[in-house]
């Protein structure tokens, strides 16, 4: 099987050819262009394409594919929001994904983002580095003894929930099916309510997969029922946060500390190197403008284990493909 890689970044292609002695069968041609409608014919010759999260694999795209016979797309990533699926099937074109990757990495990077924000390390390190060794600014809150809030319980916020408890922190939970599970293994302390969590956690992370429901559930409104000084971490979805309703939460004081892996902005933004551009809108200077605000550019899965899982993972349901055998479960798209 040969596979064209789409949008490859210098890890990606680390990652893979790592794991590609174990599936002699695949070949992988890397290019660093992404796959969109005008790129899709580079693929004549090829079994299989893989792409990412930011790829265009719409209409046109898959209609170029499957005029090549590319009868396959490798999604290396958990999201499809850029197949168009119902084109895909179609054409008769399989779409797989990669399910999960190391929730405990995403997990660590919430409460590191918590600790830079509220701890202000961020600025200590820019200080220090100027021969200031100066206090003024930085101080922060103890966790230990106090409450976190963990806003969807599954994979991600699951093992949030475990390094909370090993802080010393007591666990509130919200999730819309509470797991009895982690409340046995002392993972979480109580499930609670949206309500009774804004008022009691000293720390709120969201790990709610974005719907409907879910969109826009940070808002004015419930910030106002926070506590002073909640320190906010969001690692979930941007749009899980109204960021308006976050920046006057921060000028106000309400929040005392942000720290975001994922924004409403970020599309143009991730992975990109935009330093000699102006920024078009304002959403990221604001939230960087804020001494007690961290913002990474959606970085919290990138560990070299999860790194080496997607590899793995894409590199079997392409073998499956190949075999005609099982797809890892929860991959196949269509
Ligand atoms: P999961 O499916 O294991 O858990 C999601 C949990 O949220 C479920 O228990 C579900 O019942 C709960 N939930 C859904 N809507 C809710 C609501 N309105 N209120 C309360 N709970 C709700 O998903 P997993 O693997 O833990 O991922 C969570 C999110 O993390 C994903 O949706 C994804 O957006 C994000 N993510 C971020 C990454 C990053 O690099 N920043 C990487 C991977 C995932």
């Amino acid at each position: 099987m040969r596979i064209l890689f789409y949008g490859t970044a210098s890890y990606d292609k680390e990652s893979f050819d790592k794991e590609l002695p174990a599936y002699p069968d695949i070949s992988i041609e890397y290019t660093e262009t992404n796959l969109t409608p005008l790129t899709a014919s580079l693929a004549r010759g090829y079994d299989a394409v893989c792409a990412f999260v930011n790829a265009n694999v719409g209409a046109l795209t898959l209609e170029v594919l499957a005029g090549l016979g590319v009868k396959l797309v490798l999604m290396r990533c958990a999201g499809f929001d850029a197949v168009n699926v119902n084109m895909a099937k179609d054409l008769g074109i399989t779409v797989t994904r990669v399910p999960a990757y190391s929730p405990e990495a995403i997990a660590e990077h919430a409460m590191a983002l918590a600790m830079c924000a509220n701890r202000r390390i961020h600025k200590g390190y820019i200080r220090v580095r100027e021969n200031n060794f100066s206090l003024g600014g930085l101080v922060g809150e103890t966790l230990y003894g106090k409450t976190a809030g963990i806003i969807g319980t599954g994979r991600i916020g699951a093992a949030l929930c475990r390094i909370c408890k090993g802080f010393g922190m007591t666990v509130l939970g919200s999730d819309l099916y509470p797991n009895q599970k982690l409340i046995e293994e002392g993972c979480v302390d109580e499930y609670v309510d949206y309500d009774e969590l804004y008022a009691r956690a000293d720390l709120i992370s969201l790990h709610a997969f974005l719907n409907k429901d879910s969109y826009h559930m940070i808002n004015d409104e419930s910030i106002a029922k926070m506590k002073d000084g909640v320190i906010l971490i969001n690692t979930g979805r941007g749009a899980l946060v109204d960021s308006n309703a976050l920046i006057r939460g921060i000028r106000s004081g309400k929040i005392g500390a942000a720290g975001l892996d994922v924004y409403e902005e970020e599309n143009q933004n991730v992975y990109q190197d935009r330093g000699d551009q102006i920024l078009g809108t304002s959403i990221t200077a604001r939230l960087c403008s804020f001494p007690n605000v961290v913002l990474t550019s959606h970085q919290a899965f990138f560990t070299r284990e999860a790194l080496a899982q997607i590899a793995q993972c894409t590199l079997d349901n392409a073998l499956a493909y190949a075999n005609g055998g099982e797809y890892v479960q929860g991959s196949q798209v269509c």
